[in-house]
């Protein structure tokens, strides 16, 4: 009995004694939370958009919180990012990335050389190789809206629009980048690898904060498996039907020693990295034009100005292209994603570091530490920078003589980044290019060869699922009905 009390005793004194933190005058303020260990994890995962704003009010634009045992300081000041950005040598990405890695795909790779993936996916989402994978998706969605509601159909379609999109989306970039051809009978079908898919998607900011209850966790790895099992055969050789970039990704892991497993899982991972968001960001824009007449008018208006040069240059393929710019289109892009990416900018401290702020405070961050950037906080939502910052304005990012307008400011000064969907720096998203391609393609061949309608009138956009906050792309509570059907003016895809 006297053992165990010691033992116990024992136990929580070392307890404290490694969990036990003050803070240092040099250091951002700190705020620990009242549960021991746990800190503010719980409210950080239920909204942290909610969260990091009431600590903002608190301490200000800099300010260390306590997660899960882990001590992560949250940088809020746009002018100052690039300290964080343009510091790989103290500021690490690569090994929260890893943690991710294993939590969510229960993915190790020893051996990986992150660098030269990137430098593979960069060669193959620029120039030329771009080129041709606009064209690809262009085929695909022409496809797939085709199967989805046959030019010669007369009645209106119901659907929810956040489905709609995704799902559509979803197979596209499926078929481009992993897949090959729709119907192939060797390929799995789209339709089913969409549907394992979305259960994967619904459990996984759970997989990555790790609180999976385990009736969940069983789901989990029964999805998993069945994701594997579906993408197993992709890219494994050049005449597979994927895209050259997935097989030399396979190639790449193969010769850095990944089993097949871990390729398997690998190919998972990019699944989501290369599917998770192009959908939902179509859906908000999509949703917000319909939810906005004025939006809508302006940018059907472009559309119909491309559509009638393509028409005098005889064009199948009006957005292929170049140069074709749309402006209109892109501002309200840029506004839409202002309003809904909000993805975390994480990177682990592997040195001690001072940092020093645009308003001339410096502080250290501690080795071990992580630090998280939230530009959804600023610049997105910060309405000294964007006026009404609620609001959706589709002109947000135009100049009066209709040019892209990127002159936003705060405190006097201008801002180097004015919404930051796809992150910045070294780090940025490979994919940016190809992203914006495939959404102005598919809401051009929406907009130009379907008539659409909100099922209700008067709806408004729906709320965000507040848990998502940190993962990319916000997605919505429920949907928004809409309606569509072939337009009787337009000729159907050729
Ligand atoms: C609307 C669509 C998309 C959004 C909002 C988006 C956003 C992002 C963000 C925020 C990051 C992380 C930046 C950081 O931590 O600093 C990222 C990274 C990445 N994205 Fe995207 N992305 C999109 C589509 C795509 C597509 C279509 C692809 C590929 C075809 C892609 C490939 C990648 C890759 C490979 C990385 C990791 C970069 C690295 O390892 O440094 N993304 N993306």
């Amino acid at each position: 009995m006297i053992w165990t009390v010691f033992l116990l005793v024992h136990a929580v004194l070392l307890y404290f004694i490694l969990t036990h933190r003050t803070r240092s005058k040099s250091e951002p303020p700190l705020d620990k939370g009242v549960i021991p260990w746990l800190g503010h994890a719980l409210e950080f995962g239920k909204d942290a958009s909610k969260f990091l704003n009431r600590m903002k009010l608190k301490h200000g634009d800099i300010f260390t919180v306590r997660a899960a045992g882990r001590y992560v300081t949250v940088l809020l000041d746009p002018h100052s990012y690039d300290a964080v950005i343009n510091d790989p040598e103290s500021l690490d990405f690569t090994r929260y990335a890893r943690v991710l890695m294993e939590r969510i795909f229960s993915l190790r790779l020893p051996h990986h050389q992150p660098n030269t993936a990137k430098a593979m996916m960069r060669k193959h989402f620029m120039g030329v190789n771009l080129t041709t994978l606009n064209g690809t998706m262009s085929r695909h969605l022409r496809a797939l809206l085709t199967a989805e509601m046959p030019p010669n159909q007369k009645h209106w379609k119901d659907e929810g629009l956040f489905n709609f999109s995704y799902s559509l989306l979803f197979k596209a970039g499926y078929l481009v980048l992993f897949g090959g051809e729709q119907n192939n009978n060797n390929s799995p079908d789209p339709s089913s690898v969409y549907e394992e898919y979305k259960k994967f998607d619904g459990l996984l900011t759970k997989l990555a904060r790790g609180t999976l209850k385990p009736e969940e966790k069983r789901t989990a790895h029964r999805v998993q498996q069945r994701l594997w099992d579906l993408l197993a055969p992709a890219g494994l050789t050049e005449d597979s039907g994927s895209s050259l970039w997935l097989h030399g990704y396979r190639q790449l892991l193969k010769e850095e020693g990944a089993d097949v497993d871990a390729q398997i899982k690998a190919l998972l991972m990019q699944l989501w990295a290369t599917q998770g968001n192009v959908g939902p960001a179509a859906f908000w824009l999509l949703g917000y034009l319909l939810t906005n007449p004025e939006a809508l008018i302006a940018v059907k208006k472009e559309f119909s100005h491309v559509s009638q040069a393509a028409a005098a240059a005889a064009s199948e393929t009006p957005l292929m292209d170049t140069p074709v710019v749309t402006p209109v289109f892109d501002s309200a892009l840029e506004e839409a994603m202002r309003l809904t990416a909000a993805p975390f900018i994480t990177r682990e401290v592997v040195q001690d570091k001072t940092i020093h702020l645009s308003d001339g405070h410096e502080y250290l961050l501690r080795k071990g530490d992580r630090v998280c950037l939230f530009p959804f906080i600023s610049p997105q939502m910060d309405p000294e920078i964007h006026r009404e910052p609620q609001t959706f304005k589709y002109d947000r990012f135009l100049n009066d003589d209709g040019s892209a307008k990127s002159a936003f400011y705060k405190r006097g000064r201008r801002v180097k980044y004015s919404s930051m969907p796809f992150g910045a720096g070294t780090n940025g998203c490979v994919g940016k290019k190809f992203a914006i391609h495939t959404i102005r393609e598919f809401v051009y061949l929406m907009l130009t060869h379907y008539d659409l309608q909100l099922c209700d009138p008067n709806a408004q956009m729906p709320e965000v699922n507040a848990s998502r906050y940190g993962f990319g792309m916000l997605q919505p509570e429920g949907d928004l009905r809409f309606r569509y059907k072939p337009r009787l003016t337009h000729k159907s895809f050729s």
